[in-house]
């Protein structure tokens, strides 16, 4: 039989963080949880604890994050697969989230995910293997009115890992980064946290904001599938760069992705434009 793998999910006291803990437990896999609180992770597993060391983690301090991953490697020997998957939402437009709003959102999406990179890289590299799951989201690929926070945060988690899957390649270090569509979690759970304090009404959060509330509860995406599909790609030799999650997302990216090619195209003209009118073909670089 395999050896088990060593894993570590941030954000694993609901939604799919705790989906994907359970199913790696019943997989016989050992697996280490953060949670802003540990006990609200412990509180939701009764079996195989054996195998599950919970860490109570703010993944937005560094050095907390350092001393938790050398706390995994201390317990269990070994890392073999992150899942960067604690994140949030907060709506609201550009000019009305304050600028505590809008950095948090990127702390926590985007640094809490860069944090925990660095501080688990040391151990990956001189193993010579791992895999880097990032979650990014929909949100990653097409900026909607009223998330701008947390879509400059997901496209940035794309940029980050398609950056990162470059740089340790040669390390045999693999990464993907997943972009779920919407999921029955606890993601839309947060009542008036939900939106920004401050509201302007031109921008029209509340019909964004009554379309989420209404749709809390009745999200197509299945988390136990979402986590099913992410151990399946830890198993394969190549696994995706980017991976899609759910039918919406296959709709909405790859819309996005005609509707920029038709507007690379339209432009194109313009676009190519612009070098300096000499020719200097000798100097052609290569990145
Ligand atoms: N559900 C969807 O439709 C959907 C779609 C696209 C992408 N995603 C992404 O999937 C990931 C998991 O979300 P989910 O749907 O499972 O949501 P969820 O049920 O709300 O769970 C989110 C998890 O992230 C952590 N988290 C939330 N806010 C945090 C904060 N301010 N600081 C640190 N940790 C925080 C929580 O950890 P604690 O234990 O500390 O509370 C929680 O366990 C997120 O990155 C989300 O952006 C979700």
């Amino acid at each position: 039989m395999e050896k088990p793998k060593i894993w570590l999910v941030t954000g694993a006291s609901k939604g799919i963080g705790l989906a994907l803990v359970k199913l790696l437990l019943t997989k016989g896999q050992k697996v280490a949880a953060t949670s802003r609180n540990a006990s609200d992770i412990a509180d939701k597993i009764t079996d195989h604890q054996e195998n599950l060391l919970t860490l109570t983690v703010n993944i937005t301090n560094s050095e907390e994050v350092a001393a938790s991953v050398a706390k995994v490697i201390a317990h269990f020997g070994r890392l073999n697969v992150i899942v960067n998957n604690a994140g949030y939402s907060i709506y609201g437009s550009v000019e009305a989230l304050s600028d505590q709003e809008f950095r948090q959102a990127i702390d926590v999406n985007l640094f809490g995910t860069v944090n925990v990179i660095r501080a688990a890289l040391p151990y990956l590299r001189q193993q010579r293997s791992g895999h880097i799951i990032n979650i990014s989201s929909v949100a990653g690929y097409k900026g909607f009115g009223n998330s701008p926070s947390y879509a400059a945060a997901k496209f940035a988690v794309r940029g980050l890992s398609e950056s990162l899957a470059e740089e340790v390649k040669e390390f045999n270090v693999k990464v993907t980064m997943v972009a779920p569509g919407f999921f029955r979690t606890s993601f839309l759970d947060k009542g008036d946290q939900l939106v920004g304090k401050n509201r302007i009404a031109e921008y029209h959060v509340d019909r964004l904001v009554n379309v989420l509330k209404k749709m809390n509860g009745h999200q197509k995406g299945d988390p136990e599938k979402l986590a099913a599909a992410i151990i399946q790609i830890t198993e394969e030799t190549n696994p995706p760069a980017h991976l899609l999650m759910g039918p919406d997302a296959y709709e909405i990216v790859s819309e996005k992705f005609k509707a920029d090619m038709n507007e690379i195209e339209q432009w194109k003209a313009l676009t190519i434009s612009t070098d300096l009118d000499e020719s200097d073909d000798a100097h052609q670089f290569e990145i």
